[in-house]
């Protein structure tokens, strides 16, 4: 049986960051590398020691799950580890959001990461880890990202439930959160109606870092893993204050 690691939104970003990182550090047969621009994916599995799949795959569309379970069923791996990282954002309050924004964001940030690891699970054994990327944003409601934050609220939720689900199986489940990162989804949150909804995206780390830090906390056992002190502060103010504080802090600072 072929052990594998399969990643979503591995064209760029957190996603291809985590893909060389894998390539690193995990000893697998083959990484099945998921995203939309297949050209991308090419040039990725070129710099990779490890052999690769290349899955150019839109997945908002449903029919993309039906080609993955596909594959899977001919394959029958052994998935050692799934990252679902595929996900975008964009800045705005709901009266900004098109109708295409709003059903794409739900479709890829909640339908895509559950339709995904459902179809993952029957290969999932004792020790394979599922990561599902969320963002800080899931800790509390934010104005002008409300739809982004509450897509990740979703995840965040789905996952610590997944987690205690197959845990009886042996399989390790975390809810990375992160804070800014220096990725492409800044270009694509900003092309909005109301770009200026979220003015400055100070602090933001390397995605390479958050990568190789909630892949160690991960390989751990950590359930919800927050890259960095701000993401942390985040999550401990989102449960210990009223939203409203939160909502009301971001409010100002998102506007300076
Ligand atoms: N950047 C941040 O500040 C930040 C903070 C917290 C959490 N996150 C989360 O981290 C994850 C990775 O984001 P990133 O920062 O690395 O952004 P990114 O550089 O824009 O990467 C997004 C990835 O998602 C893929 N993708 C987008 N639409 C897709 C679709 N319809 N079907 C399949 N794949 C699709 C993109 O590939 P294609 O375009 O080739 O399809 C790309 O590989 C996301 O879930 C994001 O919400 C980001």
């Amino acid at each position: 049986m072929k052990k594998v690691g399969i990643i979503t939104g591995a064209s760029s970003g957190l996603g291809r960051a985590y893909a060389k990182h894998i390539d690193k550090v995990m000893d697998l047969d083959e990484l099945w590398l998921i995203a939309r621009r297949e050209e991308r994916l090419v040039t990725l599995a070129d710099s990779l020691a490890c052999d690769c799949r290349i899955l150019a795959l839109d997945l908002t569309e449903r029919g993309s799950i039906d080609m993955l379970q596909q594959a899977l069923e001919e394959e029958k791996p052994w998935i050692s580890i799934l990252v679902c990282a595929a996900g975008f954002g964009k800045f705005g309050g709901a009266e900004d959001m098109t109708a295409r924004e709003t059903e794409d964001m739900i479709a890829l940030n909640c339908r895509a990461a559950v339709e995904v690891t459902r179809v993952c699970i029957p290969y999932l054994h004792r020790g394979s880890r599922v990561l599902e990327v969320a963002s800080c944003a899931a800790f509390q409601p934010l104005p002008g990202m409300n739809l982004y934050a509450a897509t990740k609220a979703f995840l965040l939720h789905y996952t610590q439930a997944l987690r205690r689900e197959l845990a009886t199986r042996g399989v390790l489940v975390t809810a990375v959160c992160p804070y800014w990162l220096k990725t492409e989804f800044m270009s694509v949150a900003r092309d909005t109606a109301n770009p200026e909804a979220v003015r400055h995206t100070p602090f933001a780390m390397r995605p390479e870092a958050a990568a190789a830090w909630s892949l160690t906390m991960s390989g751990l056992g950590v359930g919800v893993v927050t890259c960095g002190p701000i993401p942390f502060l985040m999550r401990v103010g989102g449960k210990a204050l009223p939203a409203c504080v939160p909502m009301a802090l971001w409010d100002k600072l998102r506007k300076i």
